[in-house]
């Protein structure tokens, strides 16, 4: 099994990775081979919204402009059996380095030919001070998953006060993607 954590963070430690951290804990305890890619290392562009609104992401499934980095990224995601996406919340939605990936992976993987199509996802959503914006922000990415067919296994929201809990949470919701547990499946 083999899991990629599509990561929004800039901080190298904070909340955010520390749930991160937890949830990787819990894919390696399960015997999976994990994957970490911090957006924010790379120097990625926005989505240029070729043509008249759709470029060669629409008909032949890749991005002009994928040579910035863009484009191994997206090989790491389809080499992948199931995915963490983890964000802190800015603006109650993901942090600006996810959002911009995301556009152009969803254009990329639209539907269900694309190569997220059934796989599970895992989605984390991590606000600061308020803790305002949680749902906002997973609803965000609630609506990356439909569009691009991915199944989402569970959500989770983890703030300031509830860190301790939600930590575990994260981590025991790793471990229960890693070794085969389904969307759907009764425990
Ligand atoms: C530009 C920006 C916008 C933010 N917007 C929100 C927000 O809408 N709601 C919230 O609770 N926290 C907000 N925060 C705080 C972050 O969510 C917080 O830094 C992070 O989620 C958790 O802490 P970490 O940075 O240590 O990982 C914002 C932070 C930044 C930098």
């Amino acid at each position: 099994m083999r899991i990629c954590i599509l990561s929004g963070t800039p901080k190298k430690e904070g909340l955010c990775q520390s749930v991160i951290n937890a949830a990787k804990q819990g894919a390696v305890e399960a015997g999976a081979e994990v994957d970490e890619i911090r957006l924010c290392d790379y120097k990625l562009i926005r989505c240029q919204v070729c043509g008249d609104g759709w470029g060669v992401c629409r008909s032949e499934h890749y991005c002009k402009y994928g040579s910035d980095g863009f484009e191994d990224i997206r090989k790491r995601i389809r080499e992948s059996d199931e995915i963490i996406i983890a964000s802190p919340v800015y603006w109650g939605e993901t942090s600006e380095a996810l959002k911009s990936f995301l556009d152009r992976l969803r254009r990329c993987e639209f539907g269900q030919s694309g190569a997220l199509s059934n796989k599970q996802v895992l989605l984390i959503a991590v606000p600061g001070g308020s803790g305002n914006g949680m749902l906002t922000c997973l609803e965000q990415l609630d609506r990356f998953c439909r569009h691009t067919g991915a199944v989402i296994f569970d959500y989770i929201g983890v703030n300031r006060w509830n860190s301790d809990y939600k930590r575990a949470a994260a981590k025991a919701a790793a471990f229960a993607m890693a070794t085969g547990r389904k969307n759907g499946d009764t425990v």
